[in-house]
């Protein structure tokens, strides 16, 4: 069976950008391979993180990853800390990545253009420990949104060098970005995807916000000249108000022009926010439903078999490398 492996931070608040982007595939896509997916806190604290704050929110995302049907039985649920191989086999691809390679990376370039001298190493590297990832669950397959793209570019390219270098160690992966929701935007700036990093909340639908947050923040948003609702890539508020709603009713583009044809943008809103909210409701409710313990065992035993996986490809690595005491060559 081919393998998928992805992965979010448990740093802010997850969001309908990051469902209708990342998690909404993996759950559609986790019968047909066989399913790593990691909560990567690591590449978190690349950012300051409030040590509890971080630790509360790790378990939220695990949470998030079951209530949006996640399924634990043929899933791999895992906190990327709980497999230190990550972190090694990061140290090891580092040593063949070169630092004009991470220059390039855009999200780099923003985050730098942003902190100026005070940008961490940590951002600089991180994705370099995202190949890491990646590459150490010999993954086919990486659905992620638009924004990851150059990452696995990257990715590929250093599994290619490896293997190049080294002798045949990894897979070289494929990423998988839906032709529908790979970039949702922000509802306050249609030109800027919705952020969890964002520190205007006010364009981010939260997974974990309330009927009344969801009404205000879709009441309140932008939109563009023009009356007419229809999926045009001309008007970039309105086309993402309609994609989220098309992904979230499962109705077809032809259906939802015809069903808002001669009503206002105030109705599209109004309606979009009701379908948002009764998407959210039975979401919510599964998250508070899962009891600590099962969370723990979930965990648990998703590091184990994480890690099984990890420790083979890694002590290969070291082979290869040369990493092995002389006791172990034959
Ligand atoms: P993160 O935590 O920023 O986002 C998690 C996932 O959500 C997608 N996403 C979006 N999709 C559509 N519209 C948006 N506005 C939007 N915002 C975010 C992201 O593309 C991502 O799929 N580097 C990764 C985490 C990571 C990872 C990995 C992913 C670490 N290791 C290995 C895949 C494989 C990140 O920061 O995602």
């Amino acid at each position: 069976m081919k393998r998928i492996l992805s992965g979010v931070q448990p740093s802010g608040n997850i969001h309908l950008g990051n469902y209708l982007g990342a998690l909404r595939n993996w759950v559609a896509l986790q019968r047909e391979y066989q399913s790593f997916f990691c909560i990567v806190n690591l590449h978190a604290i690349t950012s300051p993180q409030d040590p509890r704050e971080l630790a509360a929110k790790t378990r939220e995302l695990a949470r998030i990853y079951l209530a949006v049907g996640i399924d634990p039985q043929i899933s791999t649920i895992f906190v990327q800390s709980d497999v230190p191989e990550h972190a090694e086999l990061a140290w090891v691809l580092n040593c063949i990545t070169r630092m004009s390679e991470l220059e390039r990376m855009t999200q780099f370039k923003d985050k730098a253009r942003r902190q100026r001298e005070n940008v961490g190493v940590g951002v600089f590297d991180y994705p370099v420990l995202m190949a890491a990832d990646i590459l150490l669950y010999q993954t086919d397959l990486v659905p992620v949104g638009e924004d990851q793209k150059q990452h696995l570019e990257l990715t590929r390219d250093l599994a290619i060098r490896f293997n190049r270098d080294y002798g045949e160690t990894f897979r070289v992966p494929e990423p998988y970005i839906p032709p529908v929701g790979a970039r949702i935007m922000s509802l306050s700036d249609p030109t800027k995807k919705m952020s969890k990093s964002d520190d205007d909340q006010k364009g981010t639908i939260a997974l974990l916000d309330d009927p009344d947050a969801v009404r205000n923040k879709f009441r309140r948003a932008v939109t563009d000249s023009g009356m007419e609702i229809r999926f045009d890539r001309e008007r970039p508020a309105i086309m993402n108000l309609l994609t989220i709603y098309q992904l979230l009713t499962g109705k077809t583009r032809e259906e939802i022009e015809d069903h808002f044809a001669g009503k206002g943008y105030a109705q599209l809103k109004a309606e979009l926010a009701e379908v948002t909210i009764e998407f959210l409701r039975p979401l919510q409710e599964r998250i508070r439903a899962i009891s600590d313990e099962e969370l723990d065992r979930i965990l648990a035993e998703g590091a184990e078999r994480a890690r099984s996986i990890a420790s083979e490809t890694y002590r290969l690595v070291k082979e290869r490398v040369g990493l092995v005491g002389a006791r172990n060559f034959n």
